[in-house]
């Protein structure tokens, strides 16, 4: 029996985790796995219900769980919120840190089908199979702010700072997934400027003595933001700081089509955290358009990263290929010619592809 913690949240969260958890249910009853779902409040929802954004019965189910399901977290009704209050701040940042998951992996994978759905040319974005390795709990996100006045006025302070450890240990994850894969890695570093870049520098390069045979090329954050569009097939694992790596993944999902595809893994302490890339949608919440895919792959991930459940792991994302290229779609993938549907119809087609489909 597995226990996963699931946490909706706010906007099209609380849309698109029931799917992702429909599809975690085709998988129990085709290979024999038990998953016991418990839900808890994160985010504005919480807020609403308890006054805070991560209560601590919240975190002590995610504790006590062996893998976390979440939405997306926010919204325009918690903006004005004191800071610590947000549910950004208040809930995502302090889940992140407190389940010591300083690892995040967001792949950008290309579905054949939806090669005419993205902004970009298909000649460009074809065969495209990016790993964004984001360093998740250092960083400007977790250095000291303030403020305070001077003689020139008001001064805003956000401090980064990295240690070596901090950079060693998300680079050595990033060294071994590509060893597993196409063996080159991109370590994007801004270290013309900054500090904290310098030292990840160094550390990376001191750490490719160990990985001879993975291919090392250092990139600065600009440069790599340009390349993603104009020829991404010339990356494999791309390793980050948390705010470079939360800008590229934004932009590398529009490699695959749409942001509603980019699933995540947030690894390195004993629970496993996973969500889709995206935010809440507050825009389009309560209307069923949302895409569930994104966090549909994202309970892939957590089978194959989590439970070790690496062949029903692929069947939820040859599910989810199949029900592309039969055509359906929601409305941030719609192209003419495609079948539209809302967010539970997709979820639906998923769950059913999974059970229909033999071992
Ligand atoms: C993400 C999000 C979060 C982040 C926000 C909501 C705090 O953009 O997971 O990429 O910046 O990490
Ligand atoms: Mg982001």
């Amino acid at each position: 029996m597995y226990r996963i913690a699931v946490l909706p949240g706010d906007g099209i969260g609380a849309e698109i985790v029931p799917e992702a958890v429909k599809a975690l249910q085709a998988i129990g009853e085709k290979y024999g796995h038990r998953f016991d779902f418990q839900e808890g409040l994160v985010g504005g929802t919480a807020i609403d219900a308890v006054g805070k954004p991560l209560p601590d019965e919240t975190l002590k189910l995610c504790q006590e769980s062996q893998a976390v399901l979440l939405g997306a977290i926010g919204g325009p009704k918690w903006e004005d919120l004191a800071v610590e209050l947000r549910p950004e701040v208040g809930a995502l940042l302090p889940l992140r840190k407190h389940l010591g998951l300083y690892a995040n992996l967001r792949p950008a994978f290309l579905f054949p089908d939806l090669v005419e759905a993205s902004t970009l040319k298909p000649e460009v974005i074809r065969d495209i199979d990016i790993l964004v390795v984001r360093e998740l709990t250092g960083g400007l996100y977790f250095g000291e702010k303030s403020r305070k006045q001077s003689e020139e006025g008001e001064i805003a302070v956000d401090v980064c700072t990295y240690s070596d450890m901090e950079i060693e240990r998300i680079c050595r994850l990033a060294f071994e997934i590509a060893r597993k894969r196409r063996k080159h890695l991109t370590s994007v570093d801004k270290a013309n400027v900054i500090e904290t870049s310098r030292l990840w520098r160094e550390v990376v390069s001191r750490l490719a003595a160990e990985y001879p045979d993975v291919e090392l090329t250092h990139m600065y954050v600009d440069n790599c933001a340009m390349q993603l569009i104009r020829h991404p097939r010339q990356f494999d694992v791309i390793v980050t700081e948390n705010l470079f790596g939360d800008i590229l993944t934004d932009e590398a999902s529009m490699l695959t089509g749409s942001i509603g595809m980019l699933p995540s893994a947030s690894l390195g302490g004993a629970v496993g955290l996973y969500e889709p890339s995206h935010g809440s949608a507050p825009d389009i919440a309560g209307q069923k358009k949302a895409n569930p895919l994104a966090t549909i792959l994202s309970a892939a991930m957590m089978l194959e990263y989590s439970f070790n459940l690496v062949e029903e792991a692929r069947e939820i994302e040859d599910a989810v290929r199949l029900v592309l290229s039969e055509g359906y779609r929601t409305p941030d993938i719609f192209e003419e010619g495609r079948i539209q549907v809302n967010t539970q119809q997709m979820g639906d087609l998923v769950a059913r592809k999974i059970r229909e489909r033999g071992k």
